[in-house]
């Protein structure tokens, strides 16, 4: 039996994006993965690929705390009956996110980005850690570097800052237990999730109603043209799976890893004090004013 085969990984997200790549990735490699979707297409589309350590969790809205306990529910039952290898890793990759300014973001949208990332993530470790200390497991988060301000992305990056905060505060609280919660940073990861953002924001650029959209108007369109040379050079989501897979094999984890396009630059940022950050982002935003 290998490393890999003796241990079950849960990995959330696995419809599409990083979440998908990983999911596979790590079944090839010979993990049994637990691989969660909230479609049945996403279901059938994972089936007819014929592995049979992927096993799929259906259905998960991360939003809905009655699926998470089912879900976790059968992981328990699965890893009691042995049908299952003991549970090593939660691999939290589920997410959104859109470009919008706080003032005219969707609260809702606000909602369930916090939950799928922030609440949910912790009722899962909440309800499985038992399991992780069987396994002597790990928790791994996936998140940007980005613990600087990025205006039209606070959703996101709101989840970013309370993921490490989740992260590293865990660390000190399961030290006993030898549980790690490791940050997986991405830079610039080329996923579906991009054109789904950059259209949403096209089209609500045009059908908000006017007023204080016209107030952002010019730098969003901005925003959208910056990000089409930002996109040309996104990485691979599977560099995000090799990593993630190395990660799970190493013996003594770091707490944080960085990949991706920009990822160098954003955790070079987070070392810099934070009122130098906030200068150097205040002059960057005064310049892309400018241009607008
Ligand atoms: N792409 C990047 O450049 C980048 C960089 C840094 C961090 N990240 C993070 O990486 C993660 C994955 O992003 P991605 O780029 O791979 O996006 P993606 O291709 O859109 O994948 C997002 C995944 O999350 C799932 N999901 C969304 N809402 C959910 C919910 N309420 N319940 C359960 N699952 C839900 C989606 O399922 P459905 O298909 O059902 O919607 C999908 O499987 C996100 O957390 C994102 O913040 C991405």
């Amino acid at each position: 039996m290998t490393f890999e085969s003796s241990k079950s990984v849960l990995v959330t997200g696995a419809s599409s994006g990083i979440g998908n790549t990983t999911a596979l990735y790590l079944a090839k490699q010979g993990y049994t993965v637990l691989a969660s979707v909230r479609r049945a297409s996403d279901v059938q589309a994972l089936n007819n690929l014929g592995l049979n350590n992927l096993k799929i969790l259906y259905p998960l809205d991360l939003t809905k705390p009655d699926q998470i306990l089912s879900v976790t529910s059968y992981i328990k039952e699965q890893a009691g009956t042995n049908k299952i290898p003991v549970l090593y890793a939660v691999i939290n990759i589920a997410g959104g996110g859109s470009i919008m300014p706080v003032e005219l973001m969707s609260i809702s949208d606000l909602k369930d980005e916090l939950e799928k990332r922030i609440i949910a993530p912790v009722i899962l470790l909440q309800e499985l850690l038992p399991l992780l200390r069987e396994g002597k497991g790990r928790i791994l988060w996936i998140a940007t570097p980005a613990l600087f301000p990025v205006p039209y992305v606070a959703d996101i990056h709101t989840a970013d800052f309370a993921i490490n905060y989740l992260a590293r505060t865990l660390n000190l609280e399961l030290l006993p237990d030898g549980i790690k919660n490791i940050l997986i940073r991405c830079g610039g990861i080329r996923t579906p999730s991009v054109q789904r953002s950059e259209n949403e924001l096209a089209t609500r650029i045009k059908n908000m109603p006017h007023g204080r959209m016209d107030i952002y108007k010019a730098r969003l369109e901005k925003v959208l043209r910056d990000q089409v040379k930002f996109d040309s050079k996104r990485t691979e989501p599977t560099e995000v799976a090799k990593l993630i897979a190395s990660v799970l094999a190493e013996k003594k984890p770091k707490t944080r890893y960085q990949t991706g396009h920009m990822s160098k630059m954003g955790s070079f940022l987070e070392k810099l004090p934070q009122s130098w950050v906030d200068f150097i982002m205040e002059r960057r935003e005064i310049k892309s004013l400018k241009k607008t």
